[in-house]
């Protein structure tokens, strides 16, 4: 010790380097972390340039933000968002580089509010073997086409007409969304754990709404303690939720062990039975996670349809006369498979540009899991990514009008005088368009519910389409921050159309 002092004292030069040698070190090492990055800004001080980030989706244009950053910096640009450096993509082979590669150069990254409130089996927070064996049943259980055809479907066709032909008086008002929430969410509950639309369901959902509401916020210790916070609440709905889902996995769980029950009869018996995940706190984790994805996603997308329909009367008109010539077949009509297959091609171009417009996932983010080489730059490990699908949905290099509803764009057109090589080009066309869309993400974390949604709302558009008409009823505006949506759920006048009463 004394030696190394008394070298200190005769070598100034060494105590200057020593004091330097640190400094320099990180000086150089945060260079290259930002040489390697993609052009960009950083903002102010912490708050970074997340102020801009949410007024733009506060704003009636919520992809300002990007298409600013973009018109400066290119597809590809970094920006400094809720208190990180993040790395923004709006190039369509990115996005799908990032997706295709999860798990490997890159992993799913929520902030730490969603992880607290799914918990963490959940199968959007899980990752390695657990991850692909929950989305592979996942996929199995609601988009697999002879499930959705033999098992799914009739539960879907009844509680669509019990919520809308059955429910809605000549003149009334419906608030769309809450009744779309509401019936997506039955049908959920029913086909997840077998159980019948009443106050059960309806106390579930209410609490579900709370949890929704403090995904985006600040999350802290005992929470559950300070029921005055937006993120108070929403950890006590998700305790009291888990606890119901905990009462009917339990009673499952000893149905089977007695020897009560053999027969395997919704998605939460085949997790037990078949899947053998017997742990009670998966199973709870496994239903609550699912019933999230499902309650706020294809509600909204019902609602959006309707709006897009309500101001484009000629998209209108030709997706009711498709409905009309199918309810008026000989043998009665009804929404059946063959007809949900063959008979809807316009209703499925509406449904595919509801999504595209819409952007009910408006983009992933991603972490880096190691060094990753995107267009020439060398992001670090550890480095948040954002994949932004509105960006490429709404980028008019690749849907020509982007901003207006034109389900046409997708309709493949039969023109008799055109030639082999036309034709061909017409549908590498509108696969190109295809391979740009994402509306449903993809690669291993694709949307296993993508299947089931596009059903659902095409059971939902032939009995509104068929049974009713309507119209707005008062101004309503979209709101893109935390998620999508109208501002008052886009309230309806519904009138039954004369042929059908
Ligand atoms: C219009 C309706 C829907 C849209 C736009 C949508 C969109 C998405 C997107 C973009 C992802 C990928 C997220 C990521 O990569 O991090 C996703 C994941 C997921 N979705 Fe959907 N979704 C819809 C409906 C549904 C439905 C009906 C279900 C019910 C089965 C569902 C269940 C899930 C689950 C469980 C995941 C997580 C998958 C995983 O992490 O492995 N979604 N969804």
């Amino acid at each position: 010790m004394k030696n190394w002092i008394s070298t200190l004292e005769f070598e100034p030069l060494l105590l200057l380097v020593l004091l330097i040698l640190p400094v320099a070190v990180i000086w150089f090492a945060r260079k290259r972390s930002r040489l390697s990055l993609p052009p960009g800004k950083q903002g102010f001080p912490l708050v970074g340039e997340t102020m801009q980030f949410i007024s733009a989706y506060r704003s009636d244009h919520p992809n300002s933000f990007m298409d600013e950053r973009m018109e400066m910096h290119g597809q590809v640009f970094t920006s400094h968002v809720f208190g990180e450096t993040t790395v923004f993509s709006s190039d369509p082979d990115v996005n799908r580089h990032v997706l295709q590669k999860e798990g490997r150069l890159f992993q799913s990254s929520y902030p730490s509010s969603i992880g607290a409130l799914l918990g963490k089996n959940s199968i959007v927070i899980s990752r390695g073997p657990y991850h692909k064996q929950l989305h592979s049943f996942t996929l199995a259980s609601f988009s697999n086409q002879t499930v959705l055809r033999d098992c799914l479907l009739s539960d879907i066709d009844r509680l669509i007409r019990q919520n809308t032909i059955d429910a809605w008086k000549d003149g009334q008002t419906v608030i769309l969304h809450e009744q779309a929430k509401k019936m997506t969410f039955e049908i959920a509950v029913k086909q997840l754990m077998s159980r019948k639309p009443g106050e059960w369901t309806d106390g579930l959902r209410r609490d579900y709404g709370l949890v929704i509401d403090g995904f985006l916020s600040i999350p802290f210790p005992f929470a559950r303690l300070l029921p005055f916070t937006i993120y108070g609440r929403a950890i006590r709905a998700k305790l009291r939720i888990a606890q119901q889902i905990r009462s009917v996995v339990t009673e499952k769980i000893r149905g089977f062990a007695s020897g009560v029950r053999s027969d395997v009869v919704d998605v939460l018996d085949k997790l037990l039975m078949e899947e053998g995940i017997k742990e009670e706190d998966k199973a709870v984790d496994y239903v609550f996670s699912l019933l999230v994805g499902i309650h706020e996603t294809t509600s909204i997308a019902m609602t959006c349809v309707v709006k897009f329909l309500t101001e484009n009367p000629a998209a209108m008109a030709e997706l009711r006369k498709e409905h009309d010539k199918i309810k008026n077949q000989p043998d009665g009509g009804g929404f059946t498979w063959n007809n949900y297959k063959n008979m809807m091609p316009f209703t499925q171009c509406v449904i595919t540009e509801t999504l595209r417009m819409s952007n009910i996932a408006s983009g992933v983010f991603r972490r880096c899991a190691t060094d990753v080489d995107i267009k020439g730059f060398k992001i670090p490990k550890g480095r948040k990514i954002f994949a932004s699908f509105r960006a490429v949905h709404m980028n008019e290099d690749y849907f020509e009008d982007a901003r207006t509803f034109n389900p046409w764009r997708w309709m493949k057109k039969v023109d008799e005088d055109e030639t082999e090589e036309d034709s061909k080009k017409k549908t590498a066309t509108a696969s190109d368009k295809k391979r740009l869309l994402c509306v449903f993400g993809g690669g291993p974390r694709l949307c296993p519910g993508y299947e089931l949604s596009r059903l659902e709302l095409c059971v939902f558009l032939h009995y509104l389409v068929t049974s009713f008409t309507w119209d707005a009823a008062g101004e309503d505006s979209m709101i893109f921050f935390p998620t999508i949506r109208t501002v008052k759920g886009f309230p309806i006048r519904v009138s039954h159309r004369s042929s059908c009463k």
